[in-house]
């Protein structure tokens, strides 16, 4: 996701991305169901779930549901999306067995009274600066034969085709590699940041577990869009001119304008191609017995 660009604004207001946060996950729901259900096969009866990076919780209420044995404990940084978290578990009836852990990763996991059985982090991993050390104090909290589950990478999403009638073909493949660079400088800036390659699996050995696979789910939403998914696209879109659309050229510039601009037919408001297809990649490892 794109919310700065230069390396001075790399620093993310996680609070107010808190809309977008809970209406993406809210739309990748059937990706996640099934990511849960892929681990449902490998951790049967979780006592302790612990979603590190929950954000505003959709995904830990998600896992309370998919797991009714099991408390789940939520732990971000940001009390205000902790606070979205609390109130969505209550409204769900998983509110007696959800908990929330407020403080920086991966330090405030010192704070779990019991290890995890399943420690689930997706997308929160890269925000911190020394992944490898993350991963070895996520391993640490893990109970004996307890898994951890880390989503991370996958591929570009897609919402638009190639050529789209207006402006040069291929913006969003452009888009993407302005991403990169952000994403580049976002990680360089953060404290203590150590660059390392993103061998996943490699790195969750390197953490003394032993992995146990790599599946990459897929979210389909084919053209025409429904609100929803229109509403998602439309707000990407616009976190990413806001972001960095004064390193796009001109013509680039004025394409994602119009794709923005309710009023103009032209926009993904409007326009009939627009779809959702994304993938998300998600590691699993088990710590030995
Ligand atoms: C991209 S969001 C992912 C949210 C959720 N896991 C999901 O997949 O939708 C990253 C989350 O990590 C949290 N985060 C980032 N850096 C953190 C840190 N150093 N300590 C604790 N939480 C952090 C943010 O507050 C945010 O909620």
């Amino acid at each position: 996701m794109a919310h700065g660009h230069h390396h001075e604004h790399t620093d993310i207001d996680w609070a107010e991305m808190a809309p977008l946060l809970e209406s993406q996950a809210e739309l990748f729901t059937s990706l996640y169901e099934r990511a849960m259900a892929w681990l449902t096969d490998k951790q049967t009866e979780p006592g302790l779930i612990v979603d590190a990076g929950s954000g505003p919780g959709v995904v830990a209420c998600l896992m309370a549901e998919a797991f009714p044995g099991a408390r789940v404990v939520a732990v971000d940084g940001s009390e205000p999306l902790l606070e979205r978290a609390r109130a969505r578990a209550d409204r769900l009836g998983v509110g007696d067995r959800f908990g929330t852990i407020a403080g920086e990763l991966p330090g405030v996991l010192d704070e779990l009274d019991y290890p995890a059985d399943l420690l689930w982090a997706s997308r929160s991993l890269h925000h911190l600066g020394d992944q490898r050390a993350a991963l070895a104090a996520f391993a640490d909290r893990l109970a004996p034969g307890g898994t951890l589950a880390i989503m991370e990478g996958g591929l570009p999403a897609r919402f638009l085709p190639r050529d789209i009638g207006i402006g040069r073909p291929g913006l969003q493949a452009r888009l993407d590699a302005l991403e990169e660079e952000w994403f580049a400088e976002m990680r360089a800036d953060l404290p203590g940041a150590v660059a390392e390659a993103e061998d996943w699996p490699a790195l969750m050995t390197a953490a003394g577990l032993r992995p146990t696979g790599t599946r990459t789910f897929m979210l389909d939403l084919p053209a025409p869009a429904k609100d929803r998914a229109r509403a998602y696209v439309a707000a990407t879109l616009a976190r990413l001119r806001d972001g960095f659309g004064d390193r796009l050229d001109t013509t680039d510039r004025a394409t994602l304008d119009r794709l923005l601009d309710p009023d103009d037919k032209a926009s993904v408001h409007h326009r009939p191609d627009v779809f959702v297809l994304a993938a998300h990649t998600v590691h699993t490892a088990v710590h030995a017995m």
